[in-house]
């Protein structure tokens, strides 16, 4: 397929292993050295769920753009969005995404909306197409591979008394089982989503494959054995108030991946479901914990927060006198029916 433009022609190709390096070559410098696709890129080809696409000009590739068909084919998530720095500002995106929304519409007649996670302060633009059904406080930090010991000690003194028995990391049995149970949930979930290295999905039970090879780790806490709760997470637990903290606490740790900021740095996504702070607290060292065991020798981390936006300060604290490492402040999550 081609568009005509102002400026030349535009051409949309699938794309292949051998695009790496021009692909590679376009995406310098995204997401401040951040960026998941060098890494992902021919994983995400080999996916039978997943779709990517190059936009090219004059035999140059010029932008990306995939997308993954989940919720039982109802739902396309779409990510990895990027334009040749030469190329930006000048409509290239909408023609990409224009793209992907016809093939959708003409390849995938079953889908019904479009899905994505964004910073905040989106295009004008996007937003007259998209609604923002959710949003979370984003809190990152960047952790040298010889300061891992101690930021660990300093995280566990920080938490210090917090009674760390009513965490249960999930085996693939009880992640189906909180999959059947998701309905009694969906206070937990915002918009009934769950969001996992920045892709929403439902709680259809069709994602579960998706989600089991991406090897997470998954962290429960049920409120009812409230044992290491603080008083005021017992009290408003039990009073039934519109602000009550709710049904327990689940963190989604994906597993560390190599990031182009430099040599030896990985990045650590935590995606957290709950609004209790002492639970978020030990959430995030656990998952920490987990990543840094599975860090190769003298790796060090860039870790991601994503959280009820009432934890942000909380977490703020838990972080103080860490390396902040600044790419968003908050993870909006956007929805389009077409
Ligand atoms: C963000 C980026 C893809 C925009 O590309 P661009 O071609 O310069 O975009 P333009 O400013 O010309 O905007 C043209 C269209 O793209 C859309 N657009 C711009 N930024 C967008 C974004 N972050 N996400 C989705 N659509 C976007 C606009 O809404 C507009 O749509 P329309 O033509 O249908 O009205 C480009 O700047 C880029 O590659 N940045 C680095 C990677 C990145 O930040 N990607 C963000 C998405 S994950």
């Amino acid at each position: 397929m081609s568009n005509e433009t102002s400026f030349s022609q535009i051409n949309f190709v699938a794309a292949t292993a051998e695009d790496y390096e021009e692909v590679m070559s376009i995406s310098g410098g995204i997401y401040n050295g951040m960026d998941y696709l060098p890494f992902k890129y021919h994983a995400w080809l080999k996916d039978p769920q997943r779709r990517t696409y190059l936009a090219k000009c004059e035999g140059k590739v010029v932008g990306f753009e995939s997308f993954i068909l989940v919720d039982d084919g109802t739902t396309a998530v779409v990510e990895g969005l990027r334009v040749a720095p030469w190329m930006r500002g000048r409509g290239v995106a909408g023609l990409i995404q224009k793209f992907c929304l016809d093939t959708l519409q003409s390849n995938h007649p079953k889908v019904k909306r479009v899905r994505l996670t964004r910073a905040e302060d989106p295009p004008a633009s996007m937003l007259m197409k998209y609604k923002v059904i959710s949003s979370k406080a984003l809190v990152s930090v960047l952790i040298a591979a010889e300061k891992l010991d101690t930021t660990i000690k300093l995280l566990e003194s920080r938490v210090n008394n917090l009674d760390i028995s009513n965490l249960s990391v999930l085996g693939a049995e009880e992640i189906l089982r909180f999959f059947e149970e998701s309905k009694s949930r969906e206070d937990l979930l915002p918009g009934g989503l769950i969001i996992q290295d920045c892709r929403p999905f439902s709680m259809h039970k069709s994602n579960l494959n998706f989600l089991l090879k991406q090897k997470i780790v998954w962290i429960y806490s049920h409120l009812g054995d409230s044992s290491g709760l603080t008083d005021s997470s017992k009290a408003k637990a039990t009073s039934g108030d519109s602000h009550a903290y709710l049904e327990g606490f689940l963190s989604l740790g994906t597993p560390p991946f190599p990031v182009p900021l430099a040599e030896g740095i990985y990045r650590l996504d935590i995606d957290m479901f709950g609004n209790d702070p002492f639970y978020a607290k030990i959430h995030v060292l656990e998952q920490l914990k987990i990543g840094v065991r599975a860090l190769p020798a003298g790796g060090g981390v860039a870790c991601f927060l994503y959280a009820d936006e009432s934890l942000r300060t909380e977490l703020g604290q838990l972080c103080e006198g860490l390396t902040p490492f600044y790419v968003a402040k908050e993870q909006l999550i956007l929805e389009m029916e077409i």
